[in-house]
């Protein structure tokens, strides 16, 4: 490659406003299909300002440990450790709106026929944006429900104790989220296989994909015959399946995405 090329794409790739190619075909088929699903994860968050999880340098699992605060074992060990890490959670939450690549996606849903948001996200922000679609795999920071019987808390105007208790029995009350070694809830499962066995094209946006069973949907759409489409800037562990890759940020890719949809 000559010299120029070399830094003129260096040049490119630098700067975020330059343009990105969304190919013909993609468009085409986007128009084109019956069933279409954007599976997202903490990436397409990261341009609010929430951090990811598995960034080395400032995901959150480089702060704290994983079997404190993301496990029913770290919360019996130490609940009032655990309800003030998801309060500060949930404050850093409030502080921040959706960004384009979020904005883009409820504009795909009034776009395209049937279009369907997985995410893994429980910071609400695709409803926020818009999205009213939205399969909530891994829960939702700002639900509780008490620890030992599951019974939904709908508001907290009291809090007399840290962690508050259910009224109902007494527990602890705990975030409404998915913790590891639990299990997802089964309608939200069965609702994600229907949507993405029938979906023509499935995005996978923003995930590192390998957190189980929420990563399967990608294979699943696959198996099924769906055209696969990553948005990460970085190679996950299912790229090798996909159709159609942008190593760019979703809230860069998204809105071009939109653009060509519009015209
Ligand atoms: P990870 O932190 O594992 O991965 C975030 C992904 O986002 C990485 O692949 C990044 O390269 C990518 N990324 C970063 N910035 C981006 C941007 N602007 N645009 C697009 N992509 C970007 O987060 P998840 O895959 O969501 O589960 O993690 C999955 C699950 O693991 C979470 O739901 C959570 C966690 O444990 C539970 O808490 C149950």
């Amino acid at each position: 490659m000559l010299v120029w090329q070399h830094y003129t794409e260096r040049f490119l790739k630098m700067n975020r406003n330059y343009s990105i190619d969304i190919p013909q075909s993609l468009i085409k088929l986007l128009k084109t299909s019956k069933t279409v699903v954007a599976f997202t994860g903490a990436g397409i968050s990261a341009e609010s300002g929430l951090s990811t999880f598995r960034n080395p340098i400032d995901g959150l699992y480089s702060k704290v440990k994983v079997e404190d605060v993301v496990t029913p074992e770290g919360f019996e060990r130490n609940p009032r450790f655990v309800w003030e890490f998801y309060e500060s959670r949930r404050e850093k939450v409030r502080q921040v709106e959706p960004n384009p690549g979020h904005v883009a996606l409820a504009k795909m849903e009034k776009l395209l026929t049937e279009f369907y948001v997985i995410t893994q996200n429980v910071d609400g922000l695709h409803q926020k944006a818009g999205s009213s679609k939205v399969i909530e795999l891994h829960g939702n920071i700002f639900k509780n429900k008490c620890f030992l019987n599951n019974h939904y808390i709908e508001s907290l105007d009291v809090i007399n104790e840290i962690p508050p208790r259910c009224p109902i029995c007494g527990s602890y009350i705990r975030p409404d989220i998915v913790w590891f070694g639990e299990f997802l809830d089964l309608e939200n499962i069965s609702l994600s296989e229907t949507v993405t066995r029938d979906c023509d094209v499935f995005f996978s946006i923003g995930t590192s994909s390998v957190v189980y069973p929420a990563a399967g949907f990608i294979v699943l759409a696959k198996e099924n015959g769906a055209t696969l489409v990553e948005i990460n800037p970085e190679e996950t562990e299912k790229s090798y399946l996909a159709d159609y890759i942008f190593r760019e940020k979703s809230g860069a890719v998204l809105p071009r995405i939109v653009d060509e949809l519009m015209k």
